[in-house]
């Protein structure tokens, strides 16, 4: 019983739910709907004009009729018409206006969810829901209700119809429409299963196209072709079965439907005989019936697919909402503070950090780094380096413990305030399709003395003369057309430009070959000038000047000095690391 009621108030919901998006255009939205009820209902006025016409023409052999019969029904047609194409420019005027705005606040949404969102989903299932999924939710949702609206009045009206003819014959009629209806109420169910896994296969379908696209070059560098065919056809073979499997489920519908009609039909026929033989109707009552009873049988369709229609869009507006719903653990807090002035300090206190809740990244972390000074980051691979310095950044909110940045726990501080004084160059940079000048800039307004002495900073200078549209040259998507060293030194450019207090660095300069290293690495001196700089350092030079070197092994703190005292320490992990990979080796990276 519960779950009876429960079919219908899943759309419902799912309906009320998207009233906020409705709302701004409620007016149109009313407007178009009232347009469709008398196409819906003049359907049904042709049905009633063959009963006089029947009786006084095909009976009667009268002529009167013609008088005004063919001008009526050109009259209304014409009306209909009008109405019908008013209605239909109105829903997809309404349909396509809160599509978009779906659209927009998804993809707000994408922007402001966290690091571990992004660790989670795949990049096919995104592209799915924000794109897919705002569409089926959105562009069905009014012209389902439309269409649902113009059916619904096009069967009061042949029913009214059916009746001012005959009610007993309508009863008959009345069996049908509820036999054809009720397979009709179990669709939902049928397919709300089977409907889910084929929307996971479909963003599965996304991701694998994605590979091809970003993998393009790992693929033919490792004959990848098989692999990455065979998953591919692994999930198209899981598309079609799944398909198979929702046709199997509803396709038994339509045969279903038909029978019953045929029945219901052929029992008027047989009962309106008997009625027009002794005389209680008379033929121009029974071919009116007839004909409003065949009519009948377009709403009705139509209303069994704008059923479905609509059990797709509920399906598709809950996911939606999933993700409208989804809160980010990194937010502001209510009454954070904007961070003012400068950072005087920042401290770690007993921080741990897990990314699965399982598995501590980070251990009970006690730092304290003053204003002004480098501090190095160095360790064993996948110690926990980068996690440090994007709990500072609030990629991710520490477990355990708490930031300190100016005595202020980092939560309670506004988060774009934080990140404004903050530039992170991290190990891979993201570089946005358009100019060199447009990823240095990033949108900030910067005149062309500031864009030049970033440029010089980040050693590009000599790079971008050479280029025929100098600052302006094309970079490709993910910037594919410069070098990896060019790349390092266009988001080194950024971080000038943005000249935050804080630098980060998360030096990957290992991919590069000696000379562009020597490049990056002077772009990366010249950063580090006159800030606070907190360094993953794998270059002896760089760590060796900084004020304090932090050795994060396995996710603890193993040791703390400047390069001096801790190469005095006896079986000290620094010196250990030091003695064993680098001795005499200015430029050797400090891990292996
Ligand atoms: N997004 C993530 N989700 C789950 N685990 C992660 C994630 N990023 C890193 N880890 C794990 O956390 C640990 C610390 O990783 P981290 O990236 O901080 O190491 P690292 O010291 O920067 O290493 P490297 O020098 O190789 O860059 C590793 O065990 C890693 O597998
Ligand atoms: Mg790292």
């Amino acid at each position: 019983m519960s779950k009876k009621t429960k079919k219908p108030l899943n759309a419902m919901n799912a309906y009320r739910k998207m009233y906020p998006f409705v709302k701004p255009y409620m007016f149109r939205a009313v407007i178009a709907m009232l347009a469709t009820i008398p196409v819906g209902a003049m359907d049904a006025a042709i049905a009633y004009m063959l009963r006089p016409y029947t009786d006084s023409v095909l009976v009667e052999k009268s002529i009167e009729t013609l008088a005004y019969i063919p001008i009526i029904i050109v009259a209304f047609g014409v009306v209909q018409g009008a109405f019908n194409y008013f209605s239909t420019y109105m829903n997809a005027w309404v349909g396509a206006k809160i599509t978009n705005d779906v659209r927009v606040k998804l993809y707000n949404k994408l922007l402001t969810l966290d690091a571990a969102f992004y660790d989670k989903k795949n990049s096919g299932d995104i592209q799915f829901r924000f794109n897919n999924d705002a569409s089926t939710a959105c562009g069905g949702l009014i012209g389902n209700v439309k269409t649902m609206v113009t059916r619904l009045f096009s069967t009061i009206a042949l029913f009214g119809v059916m009746f001012y003819n005959s009610w007993q014959l309508s009863i008959i009629a009345i069996f049908i429409v509820v036999g054809v209806l009720y397979p009709l109420s179990t669709l939902r169910k049928r397919i709300n299963k089977a409907m889910s896994k084929s929307v996971n296969y479909i963003s599965e379908l996304m991701k694998h196209y994605n590979e091809a696209f970003f993998g393009a070059r790992v693929i033919s560098a490792y004959n990848l072709k098989n692999r990455q065919d065979k998953g591919f056809k692994n999930t198209t073979n899981g598309i079609f079965s799944m398909s198979m499997k929702i046709t199997q489920k509803t396709g038994m519908l339509t045969p279903i439907i038909h029978v019953i009609a045929s029945v219901g039909i052929a029992a008027v026929i047989w009962y309106g005989t008997l009625l027009i033989v002794d005389g209680t109707i008379t033929a121009g009552t029974f071919v009116s019936f007839l004909a409003a009873l065949m009519m009948l049988y377009t709403p009705l369709k139509g209303m069994g697919n704008t059923y479905s229609n609509i059990v797709m869009s509920t399906m598709a507006i809950e996911r939606v909402f999933e993700m409208i719903d989804i809160e980010p653990d990194v937010k502001n807090k209510e009454g954070a503070k904007a961070l003012r002035g400068d950072i005087k300090s920042i401290e770690f206190k007993n921080v741990s950090f897990s990314y699965d809740g399982k598995r501590k990244a980070l251990n009970n972390v006690n730092v304290s780094i003053d204003a002004g000074t480098t501090t190095a980051l160095v360790g064993n691979s996948g110690g926990g380096k980068s996690t440090f310095v994007s709990l500072l950044a609030r990629f991710y909110d520490v477990t355990d413990g708490k930031i300190l940045i100016n005595k202020t726990d980092i939560r309670d501080i506004d988060l774009t305030s934080l990140r404004d004084h903050i530039s992170i160059v991290f190990q891979d940079n993201y570089l946005f399709d358009g100019t060199i000048r447009e990823n240095i800039t990033l949108g900030k307004n910067a005149d062309d003395a500031e864009i030049a002495k970033a440029v010089k900073g980040a050693c590009l200078d000599e790079f971008i003369a050479e280029l025929k549209d100098g600052l302006d040259a094309r970079i490709g998507e993910r910037g594919v057309l410069l070098s990896g060293g060019q790349k390092q030194r266009v988001a080194i450019a950024r971080a000038f430009l943005k000249n935050s207090q804080l630098v980060i660095l998360d030096e990957a300069t290992s991919a590069l070959d000696n000379k562009s290293e020597a490049v990056v690495q002077q772009a990366i001196d010249n950063l580090m000038k006159n800030r606070t700089v907190i360094v993953i350092a794998h270059r002896l030079s760089t760590v060796r000047k900084a004020d304090k070197i932090i050795v994060v092994n396995y996710g603890e703190i193993a040791e703390t000095g400047t390069h001096k005292q801790l190469l005095e320490r006896e079986n000290g992990v620094y010196s250990a690391l030091y003695h064993s990979q680098f001795k005499d080796k200015e430029h050797a990276p400090l891990q292996a």
